[in-house]
């Protein structure tokens, strides 16, 4: 795992390795100091001698000057190597999320996914501040603390090892049970982020259903997970304080009875033992620091362990070794195909079919019956977990990604328009379309009437999510978009449910004279939408259980001719006068 990561450091290694040099540059002036101090006060001011008094005082300050100088150094590689880890870690990570299959982020979840890219990447880059400098300064502080008092006055220090025996130990107990505490802090931060980003994205359905209090509570329970978590381990942290006070205090009271004793002895001079009193502070206080460095460095290692899962995860739909670059036709076949979505229940079972290009293939069943499913396995959303489907002849998997997609373009049901203009949505299709194509995509997507009466026309500014257009727009600026690739195959899933049914229509005549030679596959609720296809595949739990033309399928197709009878029973006939009305 660390050496994963560690890979991340990349072009900030230089100064990653400055930090921990300077570091103990300054430590050494640090620790060298007081010893100076002492010879200040012995052999200057005990002696009356002002001549020493300047020299060792001008030391010193050289030696401070130096000292904070290597410690301004320290910490600006520090910061340097630190942000930029964390800016190699995140761009490592969005970079391969942008490889995930549908099926990979499932996995992780997008909650999951950004908080691993936000909280945990955060603690990692602190951790790493620590490790370059503090858990070099204060090991180093130690030791040469101890050394210094060892080599002032050795029965003193004995003093020292009692106090850090009595800290070391109460500090190993507290720490224990906080990193036990921290590491159920993660999952809690997962399940918040779910709160939040749920809510937050699903604003308008809570607002609709009047669900705000359920939410608030709902959320209020994860952040309070949280908070208990948190409590709980800052509790433990606090006794650190108390504990170390006393142990500080009982060594001042200590060095003072035992350091007089010793002075009136003639075995410790004054100035020795006012250095022995820094130094008994700088012992306690790195031991403070190790344990808080051990404290962040298990946080640390949770975070370091989500990240390297993101960072090591291999999207399973990935490209041939020698990809198929262009795609025949539109022919669309698939052989004995079953899928599942990981649960032992397969979504779809042995389906065969065989669709010839430039047929119009209506899809139609029940909702959860697997017609998603169908359509994301052409495009190659995921990979079937049996037998084939195969594009233009060809099995989907040998081609290369890019151009299949671009070649079968997926208008998804749940489709998203980013912050932009419609232009700049549009031309997610294609980069480099002109105002003269995206017109032409909006035409036959029907979208060109209501984009002309707005003021801004295709430069009107699309919200977030497309927030300011009603449904029915949005589905078909995203139907515009998927036609700018100019596909062999087109997909829409249930993509003009939000439209009335003249608009559907329209949109389904168009595509008829425009694009005569696509394959089309309309996935849709409405058994109007899909009626006048060539070929119609009913879907029944997993399995197709007719596929043939309207009037084939009311003769032969229970199922069909059931949701036909129920359909133009209950709300068909004000459907027929509304189109005939619009025609
Ligand atoms: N991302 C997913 N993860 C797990 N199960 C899924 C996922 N998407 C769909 N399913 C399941 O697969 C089955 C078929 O879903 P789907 O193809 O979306 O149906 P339809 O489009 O006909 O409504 C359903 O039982 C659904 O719960
Ligand atoms: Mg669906």
């Amino acid at each position: 795992m660390i050496k994963t990561l560690l890979r991340h450091v990349g072009r900030f290694k230089t100064a990653s390795i400055l930090t921990p040099v300077f570091t103990t540059l300054e430590v050494v002036m640090g620790v060298l100091i007081p010893y100076v101090t002492a010879w200040i006060i012995d052999r200057g001011i005990m002696q009356g001698n002002m001549n020493n008094v300047y020299l060792y005082g001008g030391i010193m300050i050289v030696m401070a000057a130096l000292s904070m100088t290597f410690g301004i150094l320290s910490g600006k590689f520090s910061a340097l190597a630190s942000s930029g880890f964390a800016y190699n870690l995140r761009d490592a990570m969005f970079k391969n999320i942008q490889t995930f299959s549908f099926s990979n982020i499932d996995k992780f979840s997008t909650a999951g996914l950004i908080t691993r890219m936000t909280t945990d990447v955060s603690h990692l880059q602190s951790a790493f501040q620590m490790v370059l400098r503090i858990s070099v300064r204060a090991p180093l502080n130690l030791v040469f603390s101890i050394f210094m008092c060892v080599f002032i006055n050795m029965k003193m220090s004995l003093i020292f090892i009692i106090a850090m025996a009595i800290l070391g130990t109460s500090l190993y107990f507290i720490i224990s049970k906080t990193v036990k505490l921290f590491t159920q802090v993660f999952t809690k931060y997962d399940d918040m982020n779910k709160s939040v980003q749920e809510n937050i994205s699903a604003i308008r359905v809570v607002k609709a259903f009047v669900r705000e209090d359920y939410e608030n509570k709902k959320f209020a329970s994860a952040a309070k997970g949280l908070y208990k978590l948190f409590v709980g381990t800052e509790k433990l942290m606090a006794i650190n304080h108390p504990v170390m006070s006393t142990v500080v205090y009982g060594c001042i009271i200590a060095l003072s009875w035992f350091g007089a004793h010793f002075i009136v002895a003639g075995d410790l001079s004054t100035g020795q033992l006012t250095s022995l009193f820094t130094y008994v502070m700088t012992i306690l206080n790195s031991l403070m620091m190790l344990s808080m460095i051990f404290v962040q460095m298990t946080m640390s290692a949770a975070s370091g362990k989500r990240i390297v899962e993101v960072l090591d995860e291999k999207a399973d739909v990935t490209n041939p070794e020698h990809p198929v670059m262009s795609v025949s036709d539109g022919s669309i076949k698939f052989k004995n195909v079953s899928f599942s979505y990981g649960s032992s229940e397969y979504a779809i079972k042995d389906i065969n079919l065989s669709i010839k290009s430039g047929e119009t293939i209506g899809v139609i069943g029940g909702t959860g019956c697997g017609k998603s499913t169908l359509g994301n396995l052409i495009c190659r959303l995921y990979d079937v977990n049996k037998g084939s489907v195969e594009v233009g002849g060809i099995d989907v998997r040998q081609y290369d990604m890019e151009r299949l997609r671009n070649e079968v373009s997926m208008v998804l049901q749940n489709n998203v328009l980013f912050s932009g203009t419609i232009l700049d949505n549009l031309r997610w299709g294609k980069s480099n379309a002109t105002l003269e194509e995206c017109r032409e995509a909006c035409r036959l997507a029907v979208a060109d009437e209501f984009i002309d009466r707005m003021i801004d026309g295709y430069d009107t500014i699309i919200e977030q999510n497309g927030n300011n257009v009603s449904g029915g727009q949005k589905q078909r600026l995203c139907i515009a978009r998927a036609l700018l690739k100019r596909p062999k195959i087109l997909i829409l899933d249930d993509s003009t449910s939000a439209c009335d049914t003249a608009t559907d229509a329209k949109i389904r005549k168009a595509f008829k004279e425009a694009i005569p030679d696509t394959t089309k596959i309309i996935i849709a609720q409405r058994i109007q939408s899909v009626a006048d296809a060539d070929r119609i595949i009913v879907m029944q739990s997993g399995r197709v259980v007719g596929f043939d033309t309207h009037e084939e399928l009311l003769k032969h197709c229970d199922l069909y001719s059931e949701i036909y009878r129920t359909q133009t029973e209950l709300s068909g006939d004000f459907d027929e006068k509304q189109k005939g009305g619009a025609a």
